[in-house]
């Protein structure tokens, strides 16, 4: 077998053997990475123990992988060019030996805090190069990082450090966000005083702004501290298994889970996923635009692309700012090859004047990706045209922060590549498609509920200190299977087509936020009694939040003024990614007799179709629904 799969024969043979002989397949895959110890015992575990582990007696460290071992070949070749907010802004760029000493400096800086192995370290930053270089410092040292999107508010930061008990927090002082400013640091402050593991701070200084508090007990300047420090640091071998990360996200109940990924299997999957999906070759500049605060920004700006030994761009700023215009300036400025976003940012800058695109040269670029919620044919075809010349493919990813890396996805120039269709499973990924009673749908064309039935390399672990969670979570729906919480359909070759959660979890711009989450912070208003969320179709965002708010008798409030005030409660519990976009007030929630909440019902209304709301007359209060539709204008 190839390593490498460079055509339609070689991945039809990895995904076979990846299948049939999966010890074997994954063994010989093994061997294209650099283990301290190479790994003997491949797979173990399944899905009704749970006891899964990878690689399991093998030693190493990722960042050898991302780093050290390119050192050699591409020391000087370029790792990472950093794009600030403005267009103004210093530009930076590492090679592959800047980069490996700088990480080794923000490693001895962790060390001189007193981290170690296994101890904690929380990210609260904006898209600084000292994001990238602390994730992975803590790789290097064995710490285990858990980065919290700067958009979380002081509340969902602290609840997060507290989960998994973070020692030391690294934030700026404030961060660029387009035209406006965010007090990072002040807000880290605000999350502390409810936290009682965190020693030390350290601030990168982003704004300078003189406004910014500093405790000098316990915030330190990261600057200062990297400049002072060593350039070298020996990584600390880890076995596979050893914790890499823990990255929280919402599901269909409760607080988020903080999903912990392990070091040999994440490795692998990272490093095998990108390679195959993106083919790049040596001279190829690739730009994924998320954010490091989320898996994609773990998998594929961090660990994927290093690992890879690719050159990429890192960005601070958003797509709008200074206009419109700036992801096409940037592509043309760097001559990117591999362009990697998000459906609502495409579908937003497709609002946009095509001035903004055509004033600039796109001819660099070699392959598109999609990633985070469906691609909508109208926002494909404009990316294909538009962006792409007609020339590009463009990989339709599906995964999520549980699988590690890609699941489902074209290879570019590998496998056909169709509107809305994210296509064949990767090797080693079995899908399978159940109906809601979790009767395999053999049919070769079915629609159903997506489980995965074998385990994957790149697979989390656990719910960091709650295994009982992960195994309710994923596995008890369909026992024995990994359930998604995706609908899917397959065609009559066997592609897949991702239709979106089946659960109670919403898409809002790819941002994935919980239903039960935005309720308990609507929840917190004194004048609301019940709240029900639900995600209905938006033109830009994929998905829109829409509330329905039960308030107390008597409660008189204006709706601008209720929605003003909802807004600060889920800024304060969530932060402004969770505001509902459109708010209705009822005096009651459908029922099903035994007191749940009829969400089927609220969806249709939300979206505005109410031709067939199938049966309510089994509900506790079916005048309820006539009322909600005239509500909401039907
Ligand atoms: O519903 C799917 C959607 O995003 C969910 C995972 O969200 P998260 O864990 O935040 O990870 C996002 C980045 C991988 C999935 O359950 N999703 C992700 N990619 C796609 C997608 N839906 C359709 N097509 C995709 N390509």
């Amino acid at each position: 077998m190839n390593q490498n799969i460079s055509s339609r024969d070689d991945y039809e043979e990895h995904y076979t053997l990846s299948t049939t002989e999966p010890e074997k397949y994954w063994a010989q895959i093994a061997k294209s990475y650099d283990w301290k110890k190479e790994p003997q015992k491949i797979i173990q575990g399944d899905f009704n123990d749970l006891e899964i582990k990878w690689f399991e007696d093998g030693q190493l460290n990722i960042t050898y992988n991302c780093l050290d071992r390119h050192l050699e070949k591409r020391g000087n070749k370029t790792a990472v060019m950093w794009e600030g907010n403005s267009p103004d802004d210093e530009h930076l760029s590492y090679t592959y030996n800047e980069l490996h000493r700088e990480v080794c400096r923000f490693a001895n800086v962790l060390k001189d805090q007193g981290i170690k192995k296994w101890d904690r370290v929380v990210f609260y930053m904006s898209m600084v190069p000292e994001l990238l270089t602390g994730v992975l410092a803590c790789a290097r040292i064995g710490a285990v990082h858990s980065v919290v999107f700067g958009g979380f508010s002081a509340q969902a930061l602290a609840g997060r450090i507290q989960d998994c008990e973070a020692k030391l927090v690294v934030t700026n002082d404030e961060a660029y966000r387009g035209a406006k400013t965010i007090g990072l640091k002040e807000i880290t402050d605000e999350a502390l005083k409810s936290c009682t593991t965190v020693d030390k701070v350290l601030v990168r200084k982003r704004t300078h702004a003189s406004h910014v508090n500093y405790d000098s007990t316990r915030d330190l300047d990261l600057l200062e501290l990297l400049s002072q420090a060593d350039d070298q640091c020996e990584p600390e071998w880890m076995n596979a298994e050893d914790p890499l990360f823990i990255l929280y996200t919402s599901g269909s109940t409760g607080t988020p889970k903080g999903l912990l990924h392990t070091t040999g299997g994440y490795m692998v999957w990272a490093g095998q996923t990108f390679k195959n999906v993106f083919q790049m070759e040596e001279d190829d500049i690739y730009w994924c635009t998320a954010d490091i605060g989320w898996i994609t920004g773990h998998s594929y700006i961090a660990y994927g692309p290093l690992i890879n030994g690719a050159s990429s761009v890192i960005f601070e700023g958003i797509p709008t700012y200074p206009d419109a215009g700036r992801f096409w300036e940037i592509v043309e400025k760097y001559k990117i090859t591999h362009f990697y976003t998000a459906p609502t940012a495409i579908r937003a800058l497709q609002a946009c004047d095509l001035k903004f695109v055509k004033d600039h040269d796109l001819s660099s670029l070699k392959v598109l990706g999609s990633v985070g919620e469906p691609i909508n044919e109208e926002a494909w075809q404009w990316y294909h045209k538009e962006i792409g010349n007609e020339k590009c493919p463009i990989v339709d990813t599906w995964w999520q922060t549980e699988t590690g890396g890609f699941m489902i996805s074209p290879m570019a120039g590998i496998t056909e590549c169709i509107p809305s269709y994210a296509t064949y499973p990767q090797p080693g990924i079995l899908p399978q498609l159940v109906d809601n009673e979790g009767v395999q749908l053999e049919d070769k064309t079915a629609e159903g509920n997506l489980c995965i039935t074998q385990p994957w390399p790149g697979m989390a672990r656990t719910i960091w200190g709650n295994h009982e969670r992960y195994r309710q979570t994923y596995f008890t729906t369909y026992p024995g299977k990994y359930f998604t919480g995706d609908g899917a359909k397959r065609d009559e070759k066997s592609r897949y087509r991702i239709t979106g959660r089946v659960d109670d979890v919403m898409n809002i711009s790819g941002h994935r936020i919980g239903t039960a989450e935005v309720e308990e912070a609507i929840n917190e208003h004194p004048f609301v009694v019940e709240s029900a969320v639900v995600g209905y179709p938006h033109d830009i965002k994929g998905q829109g939040i829409y509330a329905y708010i039960n308030l107390n008798e008597g409660a008189e409030i204006e709706l601008d003024k209720l929605k003003t005030e909802i807004n600060e409660f889920i800024i304060k519990v969530i932060g402004p990614i969770a505001k509902p976009d459109q708010v209705q007030i009822v005096s009651g929630l459908p029922k099903t007799r035994s007191g749940k909440i009829m969400r089927r019902i609220l969806r249709k209304v939300a979206s505005k179709d109410v031709s067939n709301l199938g049966d309510i007359s089994t509900l506790l209060n079916p005048e309820v629904v006539d009322e909600i539709k005239k509500g909401a204008g039907l």
